[in-house]
């Protein structure tokens, strides 16, 4: 009867075959394939023109899903806007740039948009459409001209948007940070895209409108793999000391500690996990990820981080407890604390703040219903009947 199977089914070992070959070709159906990564390279070199003839000695420094190597197929690009000038710009001109830059790509015929709600202004770029009209466009004669210029280039085969940041300077250090994690073990990478493309379709990834970053989802991961799973598929690298010669660029950035180990020959070896290598099959790594985050994972009290030793943080130690308001550049913005998601070097910077409660409880529920279905998917004895009942 129902009892004996509800009783029993703990007992039914897993079997995880079917799902790691879903999420082996999810992940190889959302990478991007060479060509787009070679057109994405052309867009960013030609973008860093752009931005050279407005600002001499200026130019835009990848950073994000490009660096990481986690881009899906179609991903936006983000970059920093850089310029080592000798003389410090004056400030009000340095204000000023990403709205002059705005104007640069607009004539360039590319569609803009300047995000100055964020904690820094964001200048979103998209490359011009292929069939454009260039009569709808600005007409000043310098303006046709380059708009001409730009279309007799061979067109772009789509659209691709990039992110233009101001300030986030910590941002290319942990891009490279997770490149290194990336490049421990293949599982994390595979993971990540398969997370992504999850909170995707169940519209769990709109930092704007409630929930949560794919930055989020990675650290997410990440510490999932560092601290929790059993043995570990990843060593904490930030635990491990420098050497003494270490220079203090690699130990520190804007007053946070930004060290992390990148020996990778001695991370290869497998020394650094004296625990032993973590066997665990894609498919059962995705399990355990849903299952740690809906039923061991305490949402009110406790903190997702990825450097502390042990990995368990609880809010109130951090002081991370009710909402406040916070100056940022051009807007005040509210900090939340309903999925607390530490940054790894920034450590005072919750990078799960855009989640609403509504937000919160619907990763939960939908983290439910995918640990779910992969039960279903991975017990023998149900997969079996399945058919019987369909
Ligand atoms: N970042 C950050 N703090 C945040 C959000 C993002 O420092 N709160 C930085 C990180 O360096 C991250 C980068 O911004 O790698 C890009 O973030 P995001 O767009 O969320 O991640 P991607 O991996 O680029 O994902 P997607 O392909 O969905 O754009
Ligand atoms: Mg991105």
């Amino acid at each position: 009867g129902s009892h004996v199977s509800r009783g029993s089914r703990n007992f039914i070992p897993l079997d995880y075959t079917m799902m790691t070959e879903y999420a082996t070709s999810v992940v190889q159906h959302v990478r991007p394939t060479e060509s787009e990564l070679v057109m994405k390279d052309t867009i960013l070199r030609r973008i860093s023109d752009i931005c050279n003839n407005l600002v001499p000695g200026s130019r835009v420094v990848p950073f994000g899903s490009l660096v990481s190597g986690f881009a899906t197929k179609g991903a936006d690009m983000d970059v920093i806007f850089s310029h080592d000038t000798i003389e410090p710009q004056p400030s009000s001109m340095d204000s000023n740039i990403p709205i002059r830059l705005a104007n640069e790509f607009l004539k360039r015929g590319f569609e803009v948009d300047l995000l100055i709600r964020t904690r820094v202004p964001i200048l979103k770029v998209k490359t011009p459409s292929p069939g454009l009209e260039p009569g709808s466009r600005p007409s000043s004669p310098s303006a046709e001209h380059v708009l001409k210029e730009t279309i007799e280039e061979d067109p772009w085969p789509e659209n691709i948007s990039c992110d233009i940041g101001f300030k986030n300077h910590l941002g290319i250090t942990n891009s490279h940070f997770l490149r290194t994690y990336s490049q421990c073990d293949p599982r994390f990478g595979e993971m990540v895209l398969f997370i992504k493309q999850w909170s995707k379709n169940r519209d769990l990834n709109s930092p704007y409108f409630g929930t949560l970053s794919s930055y989020g989802y990675v650290l997410m991961v990440a510490h999932f793999l560092i601290n929790i799973v059993q043995p570990p598929v990843l060593p904490n690298l930030q635990l491990i000391p420098p050497e003494p010669d270490t220079p203090l660029s690699e130990v520190s950035q804007d007053g946070y500690n930004i060290w992390y180990f990148k020996d990778l020959s001695r991370i290869e070896s497998g020394d650094l996990l004296p625990g032993g290598k973590n066997e665990m099959s894609l498919g059962q790594l995705i399990h355990e990820f849903f299952q740690y985050y809906t039923t061991n994972f305490n949402f009110v009290s406790e903190v997702v981080t990825i450097r502390t030793p042990g990995g368990v943080m609880y809010k109130q130690e951090k002081g991370w407890t009710s909402a406040r308001e916070r100056v940022g550049e051009m807007t005040t913005y509210q900090d939340r604390y309903l999925l607390a998601l530490e940054d790894p070097f920034e450590i005072s910077h919750n990078v799960g703040r855009t989640c609403g409660g509504a937000g919160v409880r619907r990763i939960r529920g939908e983290m439910q219903r995918a640990a779910q279905m992969i039960r279903k998917l991975s017990t023998p004895f149900l997969h079996e009947n399945a058919g019987r009942h369909a």
